[in-house]
């Protein structure tokens, strides 16, 4: 099933200055790809699935011939991934072993703001803090880091950062069995110092640190041996700054079945995408007996007017396929109902434009609430990228409809539920989002870049839910109009 591709071209073809991109070369593929494991959980009486999460600092070998100090949950690099069904009720036992204070962020989760382990949940070292919630959205991969007050760059970067794999009751045919056709790909691209993580340099330059090694899942050099027709990789960019543009050395077609908020409406042909920090997506890769065959990404950018073109590739990880392969299922023409918010009526029109180092709020503040959403009204946001530079748009607690991208209808792969969009330098695009569920005017949650030098920086901003006639600081919340 191959959709049109609508305003693809505007979604490629930029061309923006961007700080040096690095030029890689040929990587020996020569490590298994570690898979996460699955996070232990226990269920009790009522219901409630509960997990242990410790923030811990340890030592990985990164591939550069001895140990690097690395943080991670549950170990020395990178978590465990949680997994859930919608409707559970879980709760996560998160222990700060760390001697920082920091907070574990549910990027994605669609949950109330005083479980969303933003800037205001901080968890002091030596402290636990217990957030719990119901699952209330559909199957999606969405993914757990610290977000503490102007430290997000350095604590992700240090390795604190995880998959969290909602799952719903919706029988779809793709592949499902974890680590072995449904494969965890969490890349990130890293910078050394002989062979200690760089954490001090590139992170506070600029956009922030672009690495020349990529790992997945913590692997350098990674390869995969594929024992089935198919496989299905949950590809999430956790990077701080890097953009990827995913596709194979031999230029393969690809399935593109899901992005941050869950199942396309139908798969997507595609043979690149884009994903910017914090963005996730689903693709199905066909795999041929003996089959070799390289992802990689190519800079989606022009540098001083220059393509940076093939050298500045960056070889990510090699599928190999098994001599002899177990069936796979048919892809599925349909795979989820499309985002419903294009003819709602529309509550309030907000423009948001990010630039330097600020929103058109000024620069992050805490104490300073920028937007007051109504419960069960859905918004117009109009963001532009207003300074030339690379940014994204995250918001936390919900999944928006893209309604134009750069100018035009949004590319198939844009036509499902998100929560990170890339916006190309002085582009706009424009969002419905609807906000439900949590209304608590006390509790705000966070809009930013996820360029995580930005967001430290202060490109970020504060929303709260709140009832009709409720006031929020002078904001007075205004009584629906229909
Ligand atoms: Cu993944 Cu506010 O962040
Ligand atoms: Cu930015």
């Amino acid at each position: 099933v191959v959709l049109a591709v609508g305003s693809f071209a505007a979604y490629v073809a930029w061309s923006f200055a961007q700080a040096s991109v690095d030029t890689i070369g040929e990587v020996d593929f020569d490590r298994p790809l570690a898979i996460p494991p699955l996070a232990a959980s226990t269920v009790d009486a009522q219901g409630v699935r509960t997990f242990d999460l410790s923030m811990q600092a340890g030592e990985s070998d990164l591939g550069r011939g001895a140990p690097t100090p690395t943080w991670g949950f549950n170990g020395s690099f990178l978590g465990p991934t949680l997994r859930a069904t919608r409707g559970e009720q879980v709760r996560v036992n998160v222990a700060n072993r760390l001697d920082e204070t920091s907070t574990v962020h549910w990027h994605g989760m669609h949950l109330p703001a005083a479980m969303d382990g933003g800037p205001h949940q901080p968890i002091a070292p030596g402290a636990r803090w217990s957030p719990h919630w119901q699952v209330d959205q559909p199957a999606a991969t969405l993914w757990y880091h610290p977000h503490p007050h102007g430290e997000t760059a350095k604590h992700v970067y240090r390795g604190l950062a995880g998959m969290f794999i909602v799952d719903d009751e919706r029988e779809i045919a793709l592949p499902k069995v974890y680590g072995v056709d449904d494969i965890p790909v969490l890349v990130q691209d890293k910078a050394f110092d002989g062979s200690k993580l760089d954490d001090t340099h590139g992170l506070f330059q600029s956009a922030g640190i672009l690495g020349d090694t990529v790992l997945v899942n913590g692997t350098p050099g990674p390869f995969l041996d594929v024992t089935t027709e198919r496989v299905r990789l949950r590809v999430l960019n956790g990077s701080n700054a890097r953009v990827y543009r995913f596709h194979f050395d031999d230029n393969r077609a690809y399935a593109v079945v899901a992005t941050d908020g869950g199942l396309l409406p139908a798969p997507v042909e595609a043979r690149e995408l884009l994903l910017s920090p914090g963005e996730r997506a689903e693709i199905v890769v066909d795999v041929r007996p003996g089959d070799r065959t390289v992802l990689r990404s190519t800079p989606p950018f022009i540098e001083s007017n220059r393509f940076t073109g093939d050298k500045d590739r960056l070889d990510i990880l090699e599928l190999r396929g098994a001599s002899t392969l177990r069936p796979s299922p048919a892809l599925p023409a349909t795979l989820a109902p499309a985002p419903d918010l294009a003819d709602d009526t529309v509550g309030a029109t907000r423009q948001i434009s990010l630039g330097g180092s600020n929103t058109n709020f000024g620069k992050m503040d805490l104490e300073r609430v920028d937007v007051v959403s109504r419960l069960d009204t859905t918004e117009a946001w109009d963001v532009t990228n207003s300074d030339g530079q690379v940014h994204n748009f995250h918001i936390h607690d919900l999944q928006f409809q893209v309604i134009r991208y750069a100018g035009g209808p949004p590319p198939a792969v844009l036509a499902g539920w998100k929560d990170t969009i890339l916006i190309a330098p002085n582009e706009s695009v424009e969002l419905r989002m609807r906000f439900t569920d949590f209304a608590d005017a006390e509790s705000p949650y966070m809009f930013h870049c996820h360029l995580l030098r930005h967001e430290d920086q202060g490109l970020m901003g504060q929303f709260v839910v709140a009832r009709p006639g409720e006031q929020v600081g002078t904001i007075q919340v205004p009584d629906p109009v229909d």
